[in-house]
C-alpha cells in the first residue's frame, strides 16, 4: 500500500513542465560559461575528479537549473556555490545547465563494494517499518532518475551524495521530500547507500 501511494505521488510531482528558459537554451554558450567559472571544480565536461564536488555530467537539465538557483536565491546553503551562483541570470543558468546535460554521464565506481552491497536492499526496497521509501521507486532501479523532478544518483561521487543527504537532514538543503527521508536514515545506513550509487551504472 505504501509503495502504491509513493508511486501515485512520484506521478503527480514528476509531471511538471520543463522550464522556457531551457527550451530555448544556448548549449554553445552554456560551454564558454562552464568553462570560464566551473570547470575548474566540476571538472572537464562535468566530470568532476574531487569527491567533494559532484559529477554534473550527464544530470537532468531541469534539476541543474533548479540547483544552481537555489544556491543563487539561498533555498540552499552552501558558501562556494552560493558564491558562484551570485550575478548569474535565468537564461545563463539555463544555458549551462543544457550544456552539461547533454554530456556523457560517468560511474565514480564503489570503492567498498562490501558496503555497497549492504545496502542494495535498502535502495530497492526501503524500510517498510521506518518509514523509508524505496530509493529505486523514484529515483529508478540504475538510479538514471526520472526527468524533470527526480535527478540522476548512479555513479555520483560518494562522499557527495552522503553530504547531500546530511545536508537534507539537517535544513542547509530544502526539499520536503527529501527532508522526510533523510531525516530517517542513520549515520550507517546513509554512508552504505552513498556507495552503494557510487557503483549503480545508468
Ligand atoms: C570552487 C569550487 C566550485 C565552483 C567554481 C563551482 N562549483 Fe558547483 N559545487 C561545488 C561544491 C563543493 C558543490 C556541493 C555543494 C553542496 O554540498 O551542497 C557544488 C554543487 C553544485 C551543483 C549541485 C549538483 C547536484 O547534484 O545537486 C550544481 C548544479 C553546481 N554545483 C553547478 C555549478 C556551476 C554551473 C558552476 C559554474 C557557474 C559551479 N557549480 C562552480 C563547488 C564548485
Ligand atoms: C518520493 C520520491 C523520492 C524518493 C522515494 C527518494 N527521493 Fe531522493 N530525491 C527526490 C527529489 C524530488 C529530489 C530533488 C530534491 C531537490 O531539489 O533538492 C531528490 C534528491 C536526492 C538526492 C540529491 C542528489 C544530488 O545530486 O544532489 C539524493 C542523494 C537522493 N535524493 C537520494 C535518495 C535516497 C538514497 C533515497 C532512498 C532512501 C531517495 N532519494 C528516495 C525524490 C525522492
Amino acid at each position: 500500500m505504501h509503495q502504491f501511494i509513493t508511486l501515485i505521488f512520484s506521478f503527480f510531482v514528476a509531471a511538471g513542465a520543463i522550464a522556457n528558459d531551457l527550451v530555448s537554451a544556448d548549449t554553445a554558450a552554456g560551454q564558454t560559461l562552464y568553462q570560464s567559472k566551473c570547470l575548474a571544480c566540476h571538472g572537464v565536461a562535468g566530470v568532476s575528479i574531487i569527491p567533494a564536488n559532484p559529477i554534473l555530467a550527464g544530470q537532468h537539465g531541469e534539476y541543474l537549473y533548479k540547483q544552481v538557483q537555489y544556491f543563487r536565491d539561498g533555498m540552499s546553503k552552501n558558501a562556494i556555490m552560493s558564491a558562484m551562483a551570485q550575478g548569474l541570470s535565468d537564461a545563463e543558468i539555463a544555458n549551462v545547465a543544457a550544456y552539461l546535460s547533454e554530456q556523457q554521464p560517468v560511474i565514480a565506481g564503489a570503492a567498498d563494494m562490501e558496503l555497497a552491497q549492504s545496502a542494495e536492499k535498502l535502495y530497492r526496497g526501503g524500510v517498510i517499518a521506518d518509514g523509508i521509501p524505496s530509493c529505486a521507486s523514484c529515483h529508478g532501479p540504475a538510479g538514471e532518475g526520472i526527468e524533470p523532478v527526480y535527478p540522476r544518483l548512479s555513479g555520483q561521487h560518494a562522499e557527495y551524495t552522503a553530504s547531500s543527504l546530511r545536508a537534507y537532514a539537517s535544513g542547509e538543503r530544502e526539499n520536503s521530500i527529501m527532508q522526510a527521508i533523510a531525516t530517517k536514515l542513520s549515520d550507517e545506513q546513509i554512508t552504505s547507500l552513498a556507495a552503494y550509487i557510487s557503483g549503480l551504472a545508468p
